[in-house]
């Protein structure tokens, strides 16, 4: 099976390349890149908002954003105060209270990485028990296994979303024992939505007053956060959220990996020491961070809250495009309420092979974006009701099985 290949003309070491030559390469591999788009149905890397006026300062300025990003440190050449402005705005999108602390990690799974690191610190001599749904996203096992936190799976009921009779019967389980919820809100495969004022709820009903509610939003905080008072799912500080990852490579467009994570209150990790060395305090995972990131975070927030709710409309626009089109064509194809995401049935091999579709084994799915081009729905339509027609040479190998994404979760 070939991938595209997007690869070096030579290996470094065997040859060096003349300026026009390495100049001309990255052009050609752009533009293959950008063509390539054409056929990512699946992944939620959002590329409509590009960042032409920070292009100085991300290929020709060093900025490093080490520690604490409230604790400017020795160094000038950081971008803190941008990343305090960031997260400030999302935390005020999602009701978070004025005692906020946030920082930007690399992705959601160092966010929810922190959260369950520091929710181990919070409670000495008692092990806090994890509880996630079965569509939760590997980062959740992946940070456990860290850390030696105990996970135990949540059933998702048939929307998609954890099971809130089977979270109430697991809680009641584990009152003696202080307990980490991470609630996902926009699960991998469905886009389905936890809902944590009911996760809230179960709590208070079972007196468990040790407990953090981390909610791993990667994808879909902004979105959910700009939809109308009234149609917006409970996922929030409001709604008892103690902690929030929103990716920023994905809704954002910051074109790099990023999330913002931003807790209710300063976690313990932020009670960590100053380092000598770098006049900050260390109490984020990494030490060294991307500076470059809160830039395109902050360039892409800049554009506006009605742009970014306007981008939202149009990909949930395209979604229910592509969701009629399926079903006319009679294609298995299922979407919940506010989703950008429409799940499939898994088509055929070819057909797998010619989209980007991360197939799981028996579903796949296709996240529409604001640049998604409806051409490229209709195509796909097309080759999925004409699959002999699509050439048999694949373009790319089939995504591997993860466990959490084998789960019982059945799209409504
Ligand atoms: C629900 C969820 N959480 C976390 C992640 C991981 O995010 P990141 O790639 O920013 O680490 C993803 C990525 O697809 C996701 O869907």
């Amino acid at each position: 099976m070939t991938s595209p290949v997007f690869g070096p003309p030579f290996a470094l070491g065997d040859a060096t390349a003349d300026p026009a030559v390495r100049e001309q390469h990255f052009a050609d591999l752009a533009q293959q890149l950008a063509a390539a788009r054409f056929h990512n149905l699946a992944y939620p890397g959002f590329t409509d908002i590009t960042h032409p006026a920070l292009g100085a300062l991300l290929t020709g300025q060093l900025l490093n954003n080490v520690g604490d990003p409230y604790d400017g440190g020795h160094g000038h050449d950081h971008t803190k105060t941008y990343e305090r402005d960031v997260i400030n705005h999302l935390a005020d999108l999602f009701g978070a209270p004025a005692s906020r602390w946030g920082y930007v990690t690399s992705g959601s799974s160092e966010g929810t990485d922190h959260a369950l690191w520091d929710a181990r610190l919070a409670f000495p001599g008692q092990e806090p028990v994890v509880l996630a749904s079965t569509a939760a996203h590997y980062s959740v096992a992946k940070a456990c296994n860290r850390h030696r936190l105990t996970l135990i799976h949540v059933r998702t009921d048939p929307g998609g979303r954890m099971d809130i009779g089977d979270l109430r019967t697991v809680l009641g389980q584990f009152r003696h024992r202080p307990v980490v919820i991470v609630a996902t809100v926009g699960t991998t495969m469905t886009e389905a939505y936890d809902d944590v004022a009911d996760i809230a709820t179960v709590c208070d009903d079972l007196a468990i007053v040790r407990r953090r509610i981390h909610v791993d939003a990667a994808l879909s905080a902004l979105p959910l956060a700009l939809l109308p008072a009234h149609e917006r799912p409970a996922f929030d500080f409001s709604c008892g959220a103690t902690s929030i990852v929103n990716s920023g490579h994905k809704f954002l467009s910051t074109l790099t990996p990023c999330a913002v994570l931003i807790y209710a209150e300063p976690p313990v990790l932020a009670r960590t020491p100053h380092v000598p060395y770098t006049g900050t305090a260390d109490t984020t995972i990494g030490g060294s961070r991307n500076g470059h990131n809160p830039l395109r975070l902050w360039s892409a927030l800049s554009h506006g809250l009605d742009v970014h709710r306007g981008r939202a409309e149009r990909s949930r626009d395209l979604a229910a495009y592509t969701h009629d089109r399926l079903l006319a064509a009679g294609w298995p194809a299922s979407r919940g309420p506010h989703a950008m995401t429409v799940v499939i049935a898994q088509p055929p091999a070819r057909v797998c092979a010619k989209w980007v579709l991360a197939p799981d084994g028996t579903r796949a799915h296709i996240i529409c974006k604001p640049d998604t081009d409806p051409a490229a729905i209709d195509e796909f339509v097309h080759d999925l009701t004409h699959p002999t027609t699509v050439p048999a040479t694949p373009r790319q190998p089939a995504a591997a099985v993860l466990p959490s994404q084998v789960s019982s979760e059945v799209p409504a």
